[in-house]
């Protein structure tokens, strides 16, 4: 890679210094790495953050009087402050540390969903969802018969609003859960609108921010989600810590996911008490450590700018799509307006699997298959796609990289 890569938004050199792994090689050739999508590479303040709480400053938190367990409890409830001021979430209470986003909507579904939902009441999902906002629904309308209702999308990629209105017409929608930002199609939704419109329709708004909150600055307040969910490993983070939002009054109104320590106000063997949120929804001895990385994270990716970042890829995804659209043969799924840094495509004559093997044989690592989003490769007609995914730390320079491979790629298969 050359000295200065190019951007006009970001150092990219520099960027790529603080993540370790970028400097390693594949197959004997540099690692061109485009599949942050499925999981970011960790800059070298998270590791180091990591590893001080456990060198430094560690101890079960919640629990101890002593010096290292306030130290380490503190430690951890700061990055519920830091999530919170990142999200711009009304209160920190609002902020649930969980696994993952898949863990924040399964945590939904079972107490929200169990608890205030009523058997009949339907929810919607688009077609656009990846596994983690199916599947726990299919299951919630499997037990407590909840109607799960699609609503299309245009061939375009983009949500069909006459559909979503089609789904709410008969007032039974309690519940929107929908993608902020399609992890296979890169088409943002518009989610202040459908914030207002599933308010209007009497239902709460659950936005999946998986993609999204690594891309633009989220405003909660000003989309007035009513749920939020997120992975740390997405956003630069450990594996193992996500993050669920909900409105204080929701919040409040949900009885707990899991039972156990640190979740309870008082436990007799004839009955306990529940903890007020947050702490009613984290039982047992939550991921510290991850926590701790997921702050670092945060202030990282603040510390480059949500401005610096959306524009560097934004710049990413034209050059991407530019480029590839060249290549004859290549499809390139989905033409939204507003879409961000993903594109899936597929190549006449190779299977997805073929042009990630020959791909990574150059270096280059892409992801290949159904995206965990098996409904959305039917409804786009194929059954597995190839797919790049961008980073802050992707460059102009890699792009090229991957065309050049897939024009490999082309002439094995011609
Ligand atoms: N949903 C993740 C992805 O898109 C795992 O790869």
């Amino acid at each position: 890679m050359s000295a200065a890569l190019k951007s006009e938004f970001l150092d990219v050199t520099a960027i790529r210094k603080d993540f370790p792994i970028l400097a390693q090689t594949v197959h004997g050739k540099k690692l061109v790495y485009l599949d942050s999508g499925a999981s970011a590479q960790k800059p070298r303040m998270v590791i180091d953050a990591m590893m001080h709480c456990m060198e430094a400053q560690y101890a079960n938190v919640h629990r101890g009087l002593h010096w290292m367990s306030e130290r380490t409890s503190d430690a951890y409830e700061a990055v519920r402050d830091k999530t919170a001021a990142f999200l711009n979430a009304a209160s920190r209470e609002e902020i649930i540390f969980t696994r993952n986003a898949t863990e924040s909507i399964n945590l939904i579904a079972h107490t929200y969903g169990r608890a205030i939902l009523k058997p009949g009441d339907a929810i919607v999902i688009s077609e656009m969802e990846h596994h983690a906002n199916i599947v726990p629904w299919q299951m919630l309308r499997d037990s407590h018969g909840i109607e799960l209702r699609i609503a299309k999308i245009t061939d375009s990629g983009e949500l069909d609003f006459t559909s979503l209105e089609e789904k709410f017409a008969d007032g039974k929608v309690k519940l929107l859960a929908i993608t902020h930002m399609s992890n296979v199609l890169g088409t943002y939704t518009p989610v202040e609108r459908l914030a207002a419109f599933a308010h209007a329709h009497g239902a709460k708004i659950l936005l999946d921010g998986s993609q999204a909150v690594v891309h633009r600055q989220v405003d909660l307040q000003a989309i007035d989600a009513d749920f939020y969910v997120f992975s740390g490993h997405k956003l630069y983070g450990p594996t193992g810590i996500g993050v669920l939002y909900a409105k204080r009054e929701l919040l409040d109104a949900m009885p707990p996911f899991l039972g156990g320590g640190d979740m309870i106000a008082s436990v007799s063997y004839e009955r306990s008490t529940w903890a007020k949120p947050p702490y009613r929804f984290e039982a047992g001895t939550p991921a510290i450590i991850e926590t701790i990385g997921l702050g670092a994270a945060i202030d990282y990716v603040l510390s480059i700018g949500f401005p610096a970042i959306a524009a560097h890829e934004r710049a990413l995804t034209d050059h991407g799509l530019a480029t590839l659209s060249k290549i004859e043969g290549l499809r390139i799924l989905g033409a939204a307006q507003d879409r961000g840094g993903v594109i899936s495509f597929t190549m006449e004559g190779a299977h997805a699997h073929d042009i990630a093997t020959l791909l990574d044989r150059q270096g280059i690592a892409v992801r290949a298959g159904h995206h965990c989003a098996e409904p959305l490769m039917g409804r786009m007609g194929v059954t597995s796609t190839a797919r790049a995914t961008f980073a802050m730390y992707t460059s102009m320079e890699e792009i090229d990289a991957l065309a050049t491979g897939l024009l490999r790629v082309k002439q094995v298969f011609a």
